[in-house]
C-alpha cells in the first residue's frame, strides 16, 4: 500500500471492483480504512474515501485474506543494495507470505508482480518462492505475469486510470487472459494497447521506459549546461525547437537540478549492475547517472556566482519534493543541493507545501523548515527554487524583493520569465548571461 499499490487499488476500487489493500505496516491498513491517504497524490484521498464508503476499499495486514480474492497484485518496494543491485527482500517475504497464505486455497489465484524487478525476477525468485510456501505448481493451480507499472508520482490516479499502454509477461495463456481480462472490465471500451510478451521481456521494458526518460533529462541539462555559457541564449529555446522533430518530442526536455524520485536512479543502478553481471558495462547509463548528480553542484555553483562564499549565508530552499504534487523526497536534487550548501558553511531554511514531514525525517535538525514561501524567504541572502509547485510559481519579483535580505535568485526549475526579475539579481539553469540581447 505505497504509492503504487495504494493508488492501482484505489482506482480499482473506484471502477466497482472489489480491492483489498495489504501491508506489513499496521498503520497504514488503519489510515487507508478509516483516516486519510498515507500518502499525497492528487485524487486519492476522495477516491479512497468513496471507495471505502461503498465498501469497495477495504485494508489490512492480515495476508491470509488473500486466499479469498482472484488476483494478488505485488507491489512491495524494491529498493538498492549499497552496492547498487537490487534488494529483493520485500519481494521474497511478500512472496512467501502470500504463498503461504494461498496454500490451502481450492481454486485458481493470479499472482501479479507489478514492482519494477531486474529481468528473471518473476521466473526465479518470485516463482520459486511461491511455488514452495504454497505447495503448489505456476501453471495450474496458481497464474503467474509479471506487469510491470508505468504510473508518475503526482499523477498516479489519472495515469492509473488512462495509461498509454498495459505489459503482460507470462508464460501461459491462462494467466495472460485471466489478467487481460480484469485490465478489461477495468477500462471497458477504452483498453490502452496491451502488449503480450514473457517475463522477462515485461521487466525490460520497465527499465529501458525508466532509462529513456532519465537520460533524455541528463541530455537536456548537458545542452543547458553548455547554453549557460553563451551570451543571449536560453536552453528553454533549444528544448521548444527539438522538441517539435517528432523523432524527439517535447517530453521530458525540462532542464533543471536532475531528475529524482524515488525510481531513476534505483533502477538505473539495479540495470547497470544486472548488465555488467552479464559482462555488458552501459557506458551511456553510467554517464546519464553521472551527469544526473554533477547537476545539483550547478546549482550550488549559481549561487555561489550570485554570493561568492557560501558560509554563514542564509539560503532558502524553495520546494523539496522530487516535483510538485507529491510529498515524495526519495532522490529528490533538493536533497543533494541542501548537501552542498551545508557542506559550504550555509544555513538552510526550508519550504515545501507537502514535503517537510517527509525531509524532516531525513535530514532531522539540520535545516531549519518555514511554515510558507513569505517566511523561508524572511532575511535570505539567496533563494533556490527547487520544485515547480504552483504555490511557488505564484511568487512574484516583489515577494523576493519585499521578504530577502538580498534578492538573489537561483531559479533551478526555470518556473519564472527572466525578464520580470530583471531589477534582481537572478539566475537560472540553461540562461545565458544578458540573454534577450539583441544582435
Ligand atoms: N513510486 C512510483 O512512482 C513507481 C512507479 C512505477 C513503479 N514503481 C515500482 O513499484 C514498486 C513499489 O513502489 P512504491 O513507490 O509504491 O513503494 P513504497 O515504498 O511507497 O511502498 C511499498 C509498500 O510495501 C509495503 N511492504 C513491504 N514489505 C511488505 C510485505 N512483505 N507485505 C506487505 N507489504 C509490504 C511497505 O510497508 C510499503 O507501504 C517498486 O518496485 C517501484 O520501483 C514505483
Amino acid at each position: 500500500m505505497g504509492y503504487v499499490g495504494l493508488c492501482t487499488a484505489a482506482a480499482f476500487a473506484s471502477r466497482g471492483i472489489r480491492t483489498i489493500g495489504i501491508d506489513i505496516d499496521e498503520g497504514r491498513g488503519e489510515q487507508i480504512h478509516r483516516g486519510k491517504a498515507p500518502l499525497h497524490e492528487p485524487q486519492l484521498n476522495t477516491m479512497r474515501k468513496n471507495a471505502v464508503k461503498k465498501k469497495l476499499l477495504d485494508a489490512t495486514s492480515e495476508i491470509s485474506v488473500a486466499a479469498n480474492t482472484n488476483t494478488t497484485f505485488l507491489t512491495v518496494g524494491t529498493p538498492s543494495q549499497p552496492d547498487g543491485s537490487i534488494d529483493l527482500s520485500h519481494i521474497k517475504n511478500a512472496t512467501e507470505d502470500l504463498g503461504n497464505a494461498l496454500s490451502d486455497k481450492s481454486g485458481y489465484h493470479l499472482v501479479v508482480v507489478k514492482s519494477t524487478v531486474v529481468p528473471g525476477t518473476t521466473n526465479g525468485t518470485v516463482k520459486r518462492f511461491l511455488e514452495q510456501s504454497s505447495r503448489k505448481t505456476i501453471g495450474s493451480e496458481l497464474g503467474l505475469c509479471s506487469n510491470p507499472e508505468f504510473l508518475k508520482e503526482g499523477t498516479a490516479i489519472d495515469d492509473a486510470l488512462h495509461p498509454d499502454k498495459i505489459v503482460i509477461g507470462s508464460n501461459d495463456k491462462r494467466s495472460a487472459s485471466e489478467l487481460t481480462k480484469l485490465y478489461r472490465r477495468f477500462y471497458g471500451s477504452k483498453l490502452p494497447p496491451v502488449i503480450m510478451t514473457s517475463p522477462e521481456a515485461a521487466e525490460l521494458v520497465k527499465y529501458a521506459s525508466n532509462a529513456f526518460l532519465a537520460t533524455k533529462v541528463s541530455f537536456i541539462n548537458t545542452i543547458a549546461n553548455i547554453a549557460e555559457q553563451i551570451p543571449g541564449v536560453d536552453v528553454g529555446t533549444i528544448a521548444e525547437a527539438i522538441g517539435l522533430d517528432p523523432r524527439i518530442g517535447p517530453q521530458f526536455l525540462k532542464a533543471g537540478p536532475g531528475y529524482g524520485g524515488s525510481c531513476f536512479h534505483k533502477d538505473f543502478q539495479a540495470l547497470i549492475n544486472y548488465s555488467q553481471n552479464k559482462n555488458y558495462d552501459p557506458l551511456l547509463f553510467r554517464a546519464t547517472e553521472e551527469t544526473n548528480e554533477q547537476q545539483a553542484s550547478r546549482v550550488v555553483v549559481l549561487a555561489e556566482k550570485l554570493l561568492g562564499s557560501l558560509s554563514s549565508k542564509r539560503v532558502a530552499v524553495l520546494g523539496l519534493s522530487f516535483k510538485k504534487d507529491t510529498d515524495d523526497i526519495r532522490e529528490a536534487a533538493s536533497i543533494r543541493v541542501i548537501n552542498h550548501l551545508k557542506k559550504k558553511g550555509a544555513q538552510v531554511v526550508a519550504y515545501d507545501p507537502m514535503a517537510i514531514p517527509n525531509t524532516k525525517k531525513k535530514l532531522l535538525d539540520q535545516i531549519d523548515c518555514a511554515e510558507n514561501a513569505h517566511s523561508a524567504l524572511k532575511g535570505a541572502d539567496c533563494a533556490i527554487i527547487m520544485t515547480e509547485w504552483n504555490q511557488i510559481r505564484k511568487l512574484k519579483a516583489k515577494d523576493f524583493q519585499a521578504y530577502m535580505k538580498n534578492p538573489n535568485i537561483v531559479d533551478a526549475r526555470r518556473i519564472y520569465n527572466p525578464e520580470e526579475f530583471s531589477g534582481l539579481n537572478y539566475l537560472s539553469i540553461g540562461l545565458g548571461p544578458s540573454t534577450g540581447t539583441k544582435y
